[in-house]
């Protein structure tokens, strides 16, 4: 999966037309997008969009943002949610692997009592929202079989941080914002999942957002997250892998398997060794 889009989950003509702006996920949000009195209301349109939307043919992938399990809202978040079976719940303000096998067993709980089956509900947990979950990037590893992938926050990170920004004027992050950005890739790869980049606010900003999917692709993650429909097609395009790509990462894996015994080889007066062939068979898997 390569783009996923947030849409506020009070907002019908918005979760409307997502569905048919080509993201490869949706994530119904339920956190930040929602004042705190109208949470109750946007909880039920949450549940009346997913028992539909869940049925449509070619569907996204669907998410439903939760509270974070600081707010004493996640229970009645997932009472709403789980009976209408959303794909994956996003997790925001993750402190760490405790935090995602904390939400797994709330969804473990949830799933008995609405008659699916155990682990069914996966949990993208957005990483590093907090100071303190910077310190526990390394523990994402065997904390929960329902973890999909890793993603990254910098809006509520600044807010902990006290910062009065986290970009600069180009719109590039700022020091402390790529730490958790480098963070949530190492993070990620730790435990096995995709890492997914973050939102980029400034969403007429259409050069500056091109720029941004293209360093994510070239430093290691597969999808980033949107907030606009515009910002969509740009992710597509860029974290789908060029032909070009597809075709010097099987050429290295030819090249090993006609070569069982090999460390490294040569292709076209370039050395190509272990890890080379581990990203050419990622890019590969990506595909299927
Ligand atoms: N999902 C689906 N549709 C969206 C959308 C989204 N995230 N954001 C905008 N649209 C729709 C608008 O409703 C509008 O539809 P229309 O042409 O039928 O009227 C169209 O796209 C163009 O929107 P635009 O006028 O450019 O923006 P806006 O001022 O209506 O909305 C935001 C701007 C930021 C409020 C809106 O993009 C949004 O709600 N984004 C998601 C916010 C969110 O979930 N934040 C939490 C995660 S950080
Ligand atoms: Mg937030």
């Amino acid at each position: 999966m390569r783009s996923f889009l947030f849409v506020p989950a009070d907002s019908g003509k918005k979760l409307d037309k997502a569905m048919t702006s080509g993201a490869d996920a949706l994530i119904i949000d339920l956190e930040d997008s929602i004042a705190l009195d109208g949470k109750a209301q946007a909880r039920q349109s949450a549940a009346a969009f997913l028992r539909e939307a869940m049925a449509a043919p070619n569907r996204p992938y669907l998410l439903v943002r939760v509270n974070g399990l600081q707010t004493g809202l996640t229970d009645a978040d997932l009472d709403a949610v789980a009976p209408v079976k959303p794909d994956a719940i996003m997790l925001p303000k993750a402190e760490g692997g405790a935090a995602v096998t904390h939400a797994d067993a709330k969804l473990a709980v949830r799933e008995a009592l609405s008659g699916l089956p155990d682990g069914h509900i996966k949990i993208l947990p957005i990483a590093t929202e907090t100071a303190a979950a910077l310190f526990l990037m390394g523990s994402f590893a065997g904390a929960s079989a329902r973890l999909i992938g890793l993603t990254w926050g910098a809006e509520d990170l600044s807010a902990e941080l006290g910062a009065h920004a986290n970009r600069d004027a180009e719109n590039r992050f700022l020091d402390p914002y790529r730490l958790a950005r480098a963070l949530c890739l190492a993070g990620a790869a730790a435990a096995q999942v995709p890492a997914i980049d973050t939102v980029y606010v400034d969403f007429r900003d259409e050069k500056g957002f091109r720029r941004e999917c293209e360093e994510a692709c070239r430093d290691g993650f597969v999808g980033k997250m949107a907030i606009h429909p515009t910002q969509v097609p740009i992710i597509n395009e860029v974290f789908t892998p060029s032909p070009e790509a597809l075709a010097r990462a099987q050429k290295i894996v030819d090249a090993f398997a006609q070569n069982p015994g090999a460390g490294v080889v040569g292709i076209g007066g370039v050395m190509y060794d272990r890890p080379h062939l581990a990203r050419a068979q990622r890019l590969l898997a990506q595909q299927r």
